[in-house]
């Protein structure tokens, strides 16, 4: 095939793709599913990470990939929607493998995204903490019971009350991306709830559940703000509105108490500590 068969098969694909662009991302993906693969390559989960309506123009430029990348993303996309013949896109692009792209963030959000850390840390912890569940004996609800109130205390009032109260203000809350957050932020908040009930009627079996979910969930939430949402909001926020954000980071973390933020990594060092030791 001519180079200039090749420019031209492509500009029928991107015009092909175009079409689809201003199309909520879920209707594009149920008519095309093999889209979801090729976006996933690319670290955009679309499946796991949006509640619907997104659209897929939009996922496009959220997730701010290099020109090179995009184009070529973009091509193998409108090759699933409109097939051209075999080797016109490979031809066409450079067609190497998506590399992982490294994420910088401003002083400002990288605070938030070194709070995940610690309650990455308690995630991880999550399984031993299953495995050794005793909610019969006092020591056994205590480790529970401070496993809820670091969830309670860090991850919730702590971090995501940032999020929430001062970071997500200088956004459009009615954007399905933050509106998916502080879902997310809710249904943590329920797994909270049921696991301190749970924990009353010592329901060990309910407690897990509840935790399972919470895990899974955090996981998932967490891997969204560092990788899509906070690089994101970085691009779109003025020095000065980060200026301002860090200020009010600053009198909220006042306000909760300056030891907090130590008190918690006592408690998931000492967890790491035990579990580590029992495990030997
Ligand atoms: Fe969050
Ligand atoms: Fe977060």
């Amino acid at each position: 095939m001519s180079r200039h068969t090749h420019i031209s098969a492509m500009d029928k694909l991107t015009e092909d793709l175009a079409k689809h662009l201003p199309r909520p991302i879920k209707e594009v993906i149920t008519e095309f599913p093999d889209l979801v693969d090729i976006l996933n390559e690319y670290d955009i989960g679309c499946g796991a990470c949006l509640v619907g309506t997104c659209l897929f123009k939009d996922i496009v430029s959220i997730h701010n990939l290099p020109p090179e990348v995009e184009k070529e993303m973009m091509a193998r996309l409108a090759d699933v929607i409109s097939p051209l013949p075999r080797g016109t896109v490979s031809a066409a692009t450079s067609a190497s493998p998506p590399k992982t792209r490294e994420k910088t963030y401003s002083p400002t959000v990288k605070r938030l995204v070194d709070e995940h850390l610690l309650i990455k840390r308690w995630l991880a912890l999550i399984p031993e903490v299953i495995n050794n569940m005793d909610v019969t004996s006092g020591e056994g609800r205590e480790v529970v019971a401070g496993g809820i109130d670091f969830i309670s205390s860090y991850a919730d009032k702590f971090h995501h009350g940032k999020e929430e109260d001062i970071l997500f203000k200088y956004f459009d809350g009615q954007a399905e991306i933050i509106q998916a957050m502080h879902s997310d932020h809710e249904t943590g908040r329920s797994h909270v709830k049921a696991m301190r009930e749970a924990l009353k009627k010592e329901d060990k079996d309910t407690i897990i559940k509840h935790l399972q979910a919470y895990g899974e969930l955090l996981t998932d939430h967490i891997k969204k703000e560092d990788e899509i949402l906070f690089p994101w909001m970085d691009r779109s926020l003025s020095e000065t509105n980060k200026n301002a954000i860090a200020s009010g980071f600053d009198k909220a973390e006042r306000a909760m108490g300056a030891e907090l933020p130590a008190q918690c990594e006592t408690f998931i060092a000492a967890l790491e500590k035990k579990f580590t030791h029992s495990s030997k």
